[in-house]
């Protein structure tokens, strides 16, 4: 949670808050996956998942999305608007992979009738279990404001749905982040990027995403680069 002037070190980023309203967010080199049980470092990830969260953003920014994102400090650092966390992962599914597989018995790759969305308590020390509206209101998280937030994730899906599809990608999952802005404002914060959502090519169904990684299925530079030289004209 970033609401006082600590810096706050996750396993994949940095916050360091800045004086006002505003934070510098820093994407490191370093990858997770399964709960921390798997590590490594690429060089250049950081970099690229900025690039990349930084474009999106803008492309949300642009469709009517509100969004942490300020503007880019160079390298592997964006400029964000401070918020107070929700301490909730929000996924949203299109065609079943990954977790999924283990709640429906659907195959990879089926493209379900309408998106899933799913709500995770954010908590290393209980594995960021799923929760449901009963749950999170319990955590003093009100009925509208997890509308509100369904209703965001759900136009994020709408947006980059589209914007991956023109690019040749499927937009398989994702998972975002909220928080509220000093105003009261449920604002989009975190990152977007491979290491948070699964994108598969179109054409060969291979992964451009932290599957790459998790999975062992090749290279993820390039995999990550690939994604981003999509975003060019
Ligand atoms: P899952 O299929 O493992 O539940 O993941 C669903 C999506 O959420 C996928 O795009 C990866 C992303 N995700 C994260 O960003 N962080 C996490 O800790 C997990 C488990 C998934």
């Amino acid at each position: 949670m970033v609401n006082h002037m600590e810096v706050y070190e996750g396993k994949a980023k940095r916050i360091i808050p800045l004086d006002g309203e505003k934070a510098i967010m820093e994407f490191k080199d370093d990858a997770t996956a399964f709960d921390g049980g798997k590590k490594a470092k690429f060089k250049g990830k950081g970099w690229l998942n900025a690039q990349i969260s930084a474009h999106l953003f803008r492309v949300l920014e642009e469709k009517g999305i509100k969004t942490h994102f300020i503007g880019v400090a160079g390298d592997n650092r964006l400029i964000v608007e401070r918020l107070e966390m929700y301490p909730l992962e929000v996924v949203v599914r299109n065609v079943v992979a990954g977790s999924l597989k283990k709640r429906l018995p659907l195959d990879e790759g089926t493209e379900l009738k309408e998106p899933i969305v799913e709500l995770y308590y954010k908590d290393d020390s209980l594995h960021d279990p799923m929760i449901n509206h009963y749950h999170a209101r319990v955590l003093g998280i009100g009925e509208a404001e997890l509308r509100e937030i369904e209703r965001i994730a759900l136009k994020v899906n709408d947006i980059l749905r589209e914007y991956f599809r023109e690019r040749g990608i499927i937009l398989v999952d994702f998972k975002l982040e909220f928080g509220k802005n000093s105003r009261g404002e449920i604002v989009l914060g975190d990152e977007i990027s491979p290491d948070t959502c699964r994108f598969w090519d179109a054409k060969t169904k291979e992964s451009l995403d932290k599957d790459v990684f998790r999975f062992d299925r090749g290279d993820l530079m390039k995999a990550y680069g690939e994604l981003y030289r999509r975003f060019s004209p």
